[in-house]
């Protein structure tokens, strides 16, 4: 049983994370100055869970509300998942991304440090990756080569002061976790993924079209050299990827270790919307636009070492993923806002 700081984890996979947590028995208290997300979804997982969590809602970057939380709390263990993500918003403000994600981390490393907080779980992503220099993507591929945006930037850029940060302090445990594209949500249907505004990704705006609030899905072009001429992605049901994140904190080890979290099968653009379309029981309505600027044609993961090292492999299929999304945007359209 370990006492767990979760950072954003009011945030999408923190919710689904903090329900994996309090089923294995672990405690997890949660900082998020819900700049993303609403404490409805923290009270939608103590319905879940049966077990209320602990939340304090501040910037992670006030270092002294973060001291004083520390000093307070015997932390066995972080996983770090508050941050900016919203790609093209990184663009357009550089500087806010920069500062959020990279300064919430050197706070918390900082008090990590001063508090002797051993272990540390990360969320970093596939865009890490960049161009892939190759398929699947293995943890030991290239990296930090054909970043496209700030956000993804961020991403490579914890990773290197986490590796140095790691050199200084040897004693630590680092584990970083580079997600492919959670989908998904919790089969009570009571959490899932709440997008404020327009949604980014692909899968929540596919919910979005096939709930009558969006007309209709843009493909982001059909001309890639993949089999349909769609995007190919790694797509992972978030429960799986919540589960990723017990398996490591079970199995520590220190200096720094890096999983992927896929399930190392590509689906293109058109198969999600067809596994979605099942799911809902039908059509989804869509036009193909122009490529999207940044977009790689393809992306997945090798999912072995993760396997391997911490016995944790996707379990869930893409069918479950839709079934799950489509149960949670038909039961809260309006997300956590009632
Ligand atoms: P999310 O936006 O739902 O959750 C992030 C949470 O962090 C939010 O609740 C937000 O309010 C909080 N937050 C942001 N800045 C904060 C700050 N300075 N102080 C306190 N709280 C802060 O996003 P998510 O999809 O749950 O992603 C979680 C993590 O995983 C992020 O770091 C994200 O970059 C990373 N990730 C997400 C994806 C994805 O597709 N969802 C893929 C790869 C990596
Ligand atoms: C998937 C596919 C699109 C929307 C992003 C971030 C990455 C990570 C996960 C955080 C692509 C196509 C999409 C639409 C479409 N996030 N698409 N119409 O781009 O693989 O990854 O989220 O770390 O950093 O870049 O995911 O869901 O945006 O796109 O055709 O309206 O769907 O072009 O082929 P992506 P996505």
């Amino acid at each position: 049983m370990a006492k767990v700081l979760v950072t954003g984890g009011a945030g999408y996979i923190g919710t689904h994370t903090l329900v994996e947590l309090l089923a294995a028995g672990h405690e997890p208290i949660v900082i998020d100055n819900l700049v993303n997300s609403s404490a409805e979804s923290l009270k939608r997982v103590a319905k879940i869970s049966g077990q209320e969590v602990a939340f304090y809602k501040f910037d992670l970057c006030d270092s002294e509300k973060l001291n004083d939380l520390c000093g307070a709390e015997n932390f066995d263990a972080v996983i770090h998942f508050a941050g900016l993500k919203a790609v093209g918003e990184s663009v357009a403000k550089p500087l806010e991304y920069y500062q959020n994600n990279l300064q919430s981390t050197l706070t918390l490393l900082a008090a990590m440090e001063k508090h002797h907080i051993p272990s540390l779980i990360f969320s970093s992503s596939a865009t890490v990756y960049g161009d892939p220099s190759e398929l699947p993507l293995k943890e030991t591929s290239r990296v930090g080569v054909g970043l496209t945006n700030p956000y993804g930037k961020t991403k490579y850029f914890i990773e290197e002061i986490l590796r140095d940060w790691s050199a200084a302090h040897p004693d630590k445990q680092v584990t970083i976790l580079r997600y492919f594209n959670p989908i998904g949500a919790h089969p009570s249907g009571l959490i899932g993924e709440d997008p404020q505004g327009p949604p980014n990704n692909l899968m929540p705006y596919v919910a979005q079209v096939a709930a009558g609030v969006r007309p209709e899905l843009t493909i982001n072009g059909n001309d890639y050299d993949t089999p349909d001429g769609t995007g190919v992605r790694d797509y992972i049901h978030v429960v799986d990827l919540a589960r990723g994140h017990v398996a490591a904190l079970s199995n520590p080890a220190t200096g720094v270790r890096t999983y992927n979290l896929g399930t190392g099968k590509g689906v293109s653009v058109m198969e999600a919307v067809a596994a979605f379309e099942k799911a809902c029981g039908h059509p989804i309505a869509y036009k193909i636009g122009p490529r999207r600027a940044g977009d790689i044609a393809t992306c997945y993961a090798s999912a072995d070492l993760a396997a391997a090292e911490l016995g944790w492999r996707a379990t869930k299929t893409l069918d479950e993923a839709c079934q799950d999304a489509w149960r949670w945007q038909s039961q809260n359209p309006q997300g956590f806002r009632q």
